[in-house]
């Protein structure tokens, strides 16, 4: 355990962490529903955190390491200023969700888990957002876009730069 660089953390975050470790008794049988509160919280899974939930769950970093990484809803890069969500739940999935995934990729040259390098976009992909009505369905931070076609996903990118450049 590298002390040093957890004690890069703010202890705010360090406490919050802490707190949801106990919130499971720090129990290792507990670690994916740790890892989704710390992710929830903080948005991503930096080295500090999961070498803090390590320390407090007594397991080895590599373990936590290894799930963080197996997993494609963690992830370990901060989240763009607009995070985008393409719902893979079945109904979306059967509509034709990975066309708009795809569509995604190709329009921000991105991958799943990546964030753009100015730091505006990035992309995830998310399992049901309870609107398989409108299947298929993408988000922007809490904004739902649904009936998508991959044609739509041009202008979705086009609305958050054109938002940044008025706001530049
Ligand atoms: S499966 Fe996509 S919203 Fe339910």
């Amino acid at each position: 355990m590298d002390k040093k660089i957890i004690v890069k953390m703010k202890k705010e975050v360090r406490e919050k962490i802490v707190e949801i470790c106990n919130r499971f008794n720090n129990n290792p049988g507990e670690l994916i529903n740790v890892l989704h509160q710390t992710q929830d919280f903080l948005g991503y899974l930096p080295a500090e955190a999961q070498e803090l939930i390590a320390e407090c769950l007594h397991i080895p970093t590599a373990k936590v390491y290894g799930v963080v990484s197996f997993y494609a809803f963690f992830t370990m890069t901060p989240k763009g200023k607009y995070p985008i969500s393409v719902c893979l739940g079945t109904a979306c999935y059967v509509r034709g969700a990975e066309k708009i995934l795809d569509a995604f990729k190709k329009e921000l040259n991105l991958e799943v888990g990546q964030t753009t390098p100015d730091g505006l976009f990035s992309l995830t992909c998310l399992r049901c957002v309870g609107a398989c009505g409108l299947a298929p369905v993408a988000m922007v931070g809490d904004k739902v876009y649904g009936r998508l076609a991959p044609a739509d996903v041009k202008n979705i990118v086009k609305e958050y730069k054109d938002l940044e450049a008025a706001n530049a």
